[in-house]
């Protein structure tokens, strides 16, 4: 079944947010180092949040009469953010999910302009308060690199 464009591209956030949430745990898991106690507990933190919008937009998806991407396989076709199979340094992990949070806000900001176009005010305020809420956690992640 052929989705609406805003569909299809809640469908692609969602699958965004998988694999961040993916990269999360992997990041929560192995970092080491003396940056160990408060980034492991960021990324906990961070893949809390990333789950919970997984569900907002499939949640939102199906309000809109649509079939949220089920599986993984699905998911993994949809998405735009990469998965990552290496370890990274402590600065690159943090660096790495900055740099997904940005790549995030650009396709959510995209998504409120076109959601606020088609008159869907759920979708839009939905992709304001995520592009809104990530930005302060892209500013504190490059504060935490700039240290
Ligand atoms: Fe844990």
């Amino acid at each position: 079944m052929k989705q609406q464009p805003l569909d299809q591209d809640l469908s692609v956030l969602l699958s965004d947010y998988q694999i961040l949430y993916m990269k999360l745990r992997g990041y929560h898991w192995t970092v080491t180092g003396p940056l160990f106690f408060g980034l492991h507990a960021k990324f906990e933190e961070l893949y809390d949040e990333a789950a919970e919008k997984v569900d907002a937009l499939a949640e939102r998806l199906a309000a809109r009469g649509s079939r949220p991407p089920l599986t993984l396989k699905e998911q993994l076709g949809l998405a735009r953010l990469k998965e990552e199979a290496a370890q990274p340094s402590a600065n690159d992990m943090v660096r790495n999910i900055a740099t997904d949070l940005e790549a995030l806000n650009v396709s959510l900001r995209k998504l409120e302009q076109a959601a606020a176009k088609a008159g869907d005010a759920a979708t839009e305020n939905l992709a304001q308060g995520y592009a809104d809420g990530q930005e302060k956690t892209i500013w504190m992640l490059r504060a935490f690199l700039n240290g």
